[in-house]
């Protein structure tokens, strides 16, 4: 039997699967939130065939509607939800000066905003069980900047504000607030990357490698333990040294 639930969004690939399947072996039934379907169900089966719990849910966190059914019918199969990893993120990379405004806007809209929404639908259930863990992915380039990423960093910024700004405001419910800054991670979002720019990154990377998003689902997997119990509003930066 599982001991506590996590809602983790963008679990149908990359990070967000990662984290799916590390949280599930520490004994916490998953929900994998997504839009891709098919890879939600993909995810699912792999979290099934572990022997673990969990539920799948077509699910866009910049829509309002999505996020309201999405949290309800969790608290329908559930009841509770314990741990929060606001996962999902998307980049549309372009120079400041060329940068569309959709562009700007569709970032900010899923990377922070859908951070706020969801964490907003799920708070009043943490907060009737006193105890509540939120952890956000944001990025290294959250703290240090990157050219042709102002929406994406001015979103991960954001969302390094968020995080401390909940954790202020819920500490007294017992419930953490933290976030996990990636560095330069294996997945399909880094995959586009031509050979030259990835090099041009592992330059700055100290350990002189890419990161595995079993690195990043560590981390969250300590957050999410008693272990962490007293932190609070923190960035953990698992970057390989690439920004200290
Ligand atoms: P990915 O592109 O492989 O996966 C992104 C996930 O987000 C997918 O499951 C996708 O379906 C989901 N998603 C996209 N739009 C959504 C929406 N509107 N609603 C719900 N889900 C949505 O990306 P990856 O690399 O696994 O990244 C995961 C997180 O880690 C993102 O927040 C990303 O910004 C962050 N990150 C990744 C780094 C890397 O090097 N891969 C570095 C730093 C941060």
């Amino acid at each position: 039997m599982f001991q506590r639930v996590a809602l983790v969004t963008g679990a149908s690939r990359g990070i967000g699967r990662a984290i799916a399947h590390t949280l599930c072996k520490a004994n916490h039934a998953i929900v994998v939130a997504s839009p891709e379907i098919e890879n939600n169900e993909k995810v699912a089966g792999e979290i099934c065939a572990c022997g673990g719990d969990c539920m799948t849910l077509d699910f866009n966190v910049a829509s309002p509607e999505s996020v309201k059914a999405g949290v309800e019918s969790i608290i329908e199969k559930y009841h509770r939800i314990d741990v929060l990893v606001n996962n999902a993120g998307i980049t549309r990379d372009a120079l400041a000066m060329r940068l569309k405004p959709a562009d700007w806007n569709l970032v900010l809209q899923v990377n922070l905003t859908g951070a706020f929404l969801v964490s907003q639908a799920v708070i009043p259930h943490m907060i009737k069980e006193r105890w509540g863990r939120i952890i956000n992915i944001a990025s290294v380039v959250g703290e240090m900047g990157n050219p042709g990423q102002a929406n994406y960093v001015a979103s991960k910024a954001g969302l390094i504000g968020l995080t401390k700004t909940l954790a202020l405001e819920l500490a007294s419910r017992n419930v953490t607030v933290n976030a996990v800054a990636p560095g330069f991670i294996e997945t399909d979002m880094t995959a586009v990357l031509t050979e030259e720019q990835k090099q041009k990154m592992l330059e700055r990377v100290a350990l002189k490698r890419m990161g595995k998003p079993e690195d990043i689902a560590n981390a969250v997997k300590f957050l999410a333990s008693d272990d962490a119990s007293y932190i609070t509003g923190h960035v953990i930066k698992v970057n390989g040294g690439m920004y200290m």
